[in-house]
């Protein structure tokens, strides 16, 4: 006998996966945010990087209306003009080698996809990680995450990741070997506390995955277009195998439901044209 849904009423409640701030924000409006009692606020968090054109700009919500009112999701088999429009867009930004590119609702999707890429790529299962790296929350972005209070309750993670400190060329010596498929690294690291990593370094990792057909993975989730340039990776004269985007690239709009396809938090892995699917030049 199954459950007469007119009669049931459930008062749902999120799992309290973040700590709550007490405050119910109704709307935005450039760099500010109201809540529910007309209080404003300066929005110094930009939900960790999304809101980098800031709440409500006119030209995104033009954008929104005008593709919701065309077409609001359609499966990645077909081709859409919006789609097309993107890509053609975010081409235009980037080095002649990436040529490649798959779409996901998050950045921990485009964490896991580009896992699951070099894992195809080069047949190894190694991934070399940072300390106090994060990548999202997902079991494989989740597995190259650093901080153990987002790793514990879940453990054990994806094998064959390991961490090593950030800004250490020396600590990636003593573990690149013919098991690793992968470097994953943030240009600046984000979550970590804003960190610069030395000058070279960046090349320095490029310089090893090079010698050992490794492929170089740059989470640039919280840095793309926030740095000065659009891809943070280009503070040194690198291309990374795989660059992941997500935040900032649409300004926020709802992943959940794929509505906007030129628009919502695009995640993005690239592949370097020139490497052979072995992973050896
Ligand atoms: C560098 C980095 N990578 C990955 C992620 C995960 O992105 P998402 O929260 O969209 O899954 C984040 C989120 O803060 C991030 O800062």
């Amino acid at each position: 006998m199954g459950h007469d849904l007119t009669a049931t009423h459930t008062q749902l409640s999120p799992i309290p996966l973040h700590a709550s701030r007490g405050l119910t924000l109704v709307r935005g409006e450039g760099s500010y945010l109201w809540d529910d009692k007309d209080r404003r606020y300066l929005d110094l968090m930009t939900n960790y990087g999304v809101n980098l054109l800031g709440h409500a700009h006119a030209a995104v919500t033009d954008a929104i209306k005008r593709q919701a009112s065309l077409l609001t999701n359609a499966h990645q088999s077909f081709e859409t003009p919006a789609r097309q429009d993107f890509l053609e867009a975010l081409g235009a930004l980037l080095p002649p080698p990436l040529t490649r590119i798959s779409f996901g609702n998050s950045g921990a999707e485009a964490i896991e996809a580009a896992l699951k890429f070099a894992r195809v790529a080069t047949g190894r299962i190694g991934i070399i990680a940072t300390h106090r790296a994060y990548h999202g929350r997902t079991f494989g972005a989740l597995s190259a995450t650093a901080d153990a209070k987002y790793r514990d309750p879940f453990a054990p993670m994806l094998g064959g990741v390991r961490h090593i400190p950030f800004d250490d060329l020396d600590a990636l010596d003593n573990v690149l070997d013919d098991s690793v498929a992968a470097v994953i690294v943030e240009p600046i690291q984000g979550e970590g506390g804003i960190r610069v990593p030395a000058d070279g370094y960046l090349k320095g990792i490029r310089e090893r995955c090079d010698s050992r057909g490794i492929l170089l993975m740059c989470d640039e989730i919280q840095t793309g277009f926030r740095t000065g340039s659009p891809f943070a990776f280009s503070r040194e004269d690198i291309v990374p195998d795989i660059l992941c985007l997500s935040k900032s690239i649409a300004n926020g709009p709802s992943a959940q439901g794929k509505p906007w396809e030129h628009l919502r938090r695009q995640s993005i892995g690239l592949r370097r044209r020139d490497r052979d699917p072995q992973g050896a030049r």
